[in-house]
């Protein structure tokens, strides 16, 4: 299948939502802890974050536009903090589940059978189910001028990984944490690891180490 824009737009919505949401390809499927400023916490499934940069370390994530109540935005801003949860092969339809619409005072923690899991000293809550999880610290945001989604950059301020899934060299085994990853809002899926390349340099194969 072939289509240039005007064929893509005469599809219709549902066709064009999936298709357009699930093109960019496998992307990590994370949960965003907060809480708010009264002590009620929110839960949200997000497939959106990506690295910015490692010195300083920080990550970003795309949030639809705050057209409409975004708790997991809100919070983030009020608090100065969030988590970022690796979705575990064990509790996809737990972590699915937290994307549906609930009020703002009902926690999705409560109402998906996610364990919220507090770490002294840390003012938002992690998932205790989650085997990697990262304490995030808000640094910016920017609304994008395009179509009011908002980019919400952060600073990584904990890193809590089991010692067996990470390296003496950092690198993290992903598939032996059990992490899952998310194509489109409803494909969730497992991996396997092909390769670990050497580093690329021009006139030289890139042999695997
Ligand atoms: C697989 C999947 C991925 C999602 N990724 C994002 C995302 O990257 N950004 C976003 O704003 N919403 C995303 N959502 C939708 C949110 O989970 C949903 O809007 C949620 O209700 C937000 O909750 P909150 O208002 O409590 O923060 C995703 C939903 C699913 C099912």
């Amino acid at each position: 299948m072939r289509l240039d824009r005007e064929h893509l737009d005469q599809r219709d919505k549902y066709f064009k939502t999936n298709l357009i949401n699930a093109i960019t390809g496998f992307k990590s499927a994370n949960l965003v802890g907060t809480v708010s400023p009264s002590g009620q916490t929110n839960l949200a499934v997000i497939s959106s974050v990506v690295h910015v940069g490692a010195m300083p370390p920080l990550n970003a994530m795309v949030i639809r536009p705050h057209s409409t109540p975004r708790h997991s935005l809100e919070n983030l801003i009020a608090t100065g903090f969030y988590t970022l949860n690796h979705i575990h092969r064990d509790m996809v339809a737990s972590a699915h589940q937290t994307s549906a619409r609930y009020p703002r005072e009902q926690s999705e923690f409560a109402a998906t059978g996610l364990d919220e899991y507090w770490l002294e000293g840390f003012a938002a809550p992690f998932v205790g189910q989650s085997r990697i999880r990262l304490g995030m610290r808000y640094r910016e945001h920017q609304t994008l001028a395009i179509n009011g989604t908002v980019l919400v950059i952060g600073e990584v301020v904990l890193v809590d990984v089991p010692d067996d899934c990470v390296a003496d060299t950092g690198h993290l085994d992903l598939e032996r944490a059990g992490t899952v990853a998310v194509n489109g809002l409803d494909g969730y899926h497992t991996t396997r690891q092909l390769a670990r390349m050497a580093y690329a340099k021009p006139g030289q194969d890139a042999v695997r180490q």
